[in-house]
């Protein structure tokens, strides 16, 4: 149990408040590469900021404020340019660092005033990476945006899945080191609503939790395991500060504001041997519903289970009323991670995973249990007679929603027909 104080710290994340400056010192992930294939620009709220995200007309991104520094016009309706973007409303002309290029009728009328030197709109830098836009809010130099091992993988196809999630960003995250729910939610839960039977799956006999240089891994040991599984050699890794790796994707809880949060999944799938090689010319970009057409949450796909728990747990779950158990560990350690470095920030000490060095930041590794099934290459044939891994090849599990284009971009990548998945979570093996 927490107090309203130590709630807040952790929940609230704009500008001002402690949480907010320590998330800002991290590369976000924005946006997908491949949305600006068929847009310009879209506004975004990120960290309660609006702002608006455009490629120029030289290729490049840009991250500024929404808001044009004359009389506020939406800058997320202008026009995109080879040197930035131009408000729709009398022309100012903004570079992607913010700078005022051109002000059509100040520079004629008053050319010598040159007063477009004296204005400047908010800005952030953005990178890219994996198919991701990723953006920095925090105070010049950013830090290296982080070059995990999994975005140099070959032979895969990518797709990064978006989804606007209505609750608080912190519940997302205590569920990247949070294994039992695993067993209730995704497995016991989820196959209650498919076949209405009484069934409970293999129990959780043990968890236990570390913490190393990116974050924490979480160790389990269920009914039919031991201590040689790899899910309690290796364990799983909860990413900080608002990240989960579970080997063949990540996922990012990016806070869009106090009550909402974005999230963003990027998920690599190797194809099979006869596919090989492969090179994906585009990473495809989708946006997963959470709600149904009746505004239920959806409840049939893994992720779209975790969202159903989040929202649940209240737009911003509070945290003086729980009860802390045996399983949550791993959440107290966490959250006592965050106090001392909400702390570590206010004294300008050191932050955890922040990679400074670029000669350190190549291929970064992350524990990966039952790596071989994320890596190793199979043929069509030994991936359909693979209990535990087809269905990842057969569907997109983790979201409802794929839109055909993408079904019809992986079965050609997978060479095996892609559908929607039906629901039933099948527990991986090693
Ligand atoms: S409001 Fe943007 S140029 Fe006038
Ligand atoms: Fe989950």
């Amino acid at each position: 149990m927490l107090t309203r104080e130590q709630n807040d710290l952790l929940t609230q994340v704009g500008p001002a408040t402690g949480m907010g400056k320590l998330l800002r010192c991290y590369w976000m992930p924005v946006a997908g590469v491949s949305e600006f294939d068929s847009i310009q620009s879209k506004p975004l709220k990120i960290l309660g900021e609006d702002l608006v995200l455009y490629k120029d007309l030289s290729g490049r991104f840009g991250l500024v404020d929404r808001n044009c520094v004359h009389r506020r016009a939406d800058l997320s309706a202008g026009m995109v340019e080879k040197q930035g973007i131009r408000c729709h409303y009398h022309g100012w002309l903004f570079s992607a660092n913010g700078d005022c290029l051109e002000q059509p009728y100040e520079d004629t009328a008053h050319p010598e005033a040159n007063s477009k030197s004296r204005l400047k709109i908010k800005s952030y830098p953005t990178e890219v990476k994996g198919g991701l836009i990723w953006a920095y809010f925090g105070q010049a130099p950013a830090p290296q945006l982080p070059d995990w091992e999994a975005f140099s993988w070959k032979n895969g196809f990518v797709q990064v899945v978006i989804s606007s999630v209505p609750c608080n960003w912190f519940q997302c995250q205590e569920n990247s080191i949070d294994p039992i729910h695993f067993e209730w939610m995704h497995e016991n839960w989820g196959n209650r609503l498919r076949t209405n039977k009484l069934e409970f799956g293999a129990k959780h006999l043990k968890v236990d939790f570390k913490e190393f240089e990116h974050g924490f891994t979480y160790h389990r040991i269920k009914e039919g395991s031991d201590e040689q599984d790899e899910a309690w050699q290796i364990g799983r890794v909860c990413l900080w500060p608002n990240g989960f790796f579970l080997g063949e994707h990540f996922e990012w809880r990016v806070p869009i504001d106090d009550e909402n949060t974005l999230s963003v999944t990027w998920k690599y799938t190797r194809v099979p041997k006869e596919m090989e090689p492969f090179e994906q010319s585009v990473i495809p970009t989708w946006y997963g519903p959470v709600f149904d057409e009746k505004g239920q949450p959806i409840n049939t796909h893994v992720m779209n289970q975790d969202f159903l728990a989040w929202m649940g747990q209240g737009t911003v779950a509070d945290r003086t009323k729980e009860h802390i158990g045996a399983s949550d560990k791993g959440i107290v350690m966490m959250r006592k991670r965050f106090f001392d470095e909400l702390q570590n920030h206010a004294h300008q000490k050191p932050l955890k995973a922040i990679i400074l060095d670029a000669s350190m930041n190549h291929h970064i590794p992350l524990p990966m249990v039952y790596g071989h099934q994320v890596t190793q290459s199979r043929s069509i044939q030994e991936i359909k007679e693979h209990k535990s891994l087809y269905p990842f090849y057969k569907s997109y599990v983790f979201q409802a929603g794929q839109p055909d284009w993408v079904k019809k971009m992986s079965s050609q990548a997978f060479g095996m027909e892609v559908e929607e998945f039906d629901g039933i979570v099948i527990p991986r093996q090693t």
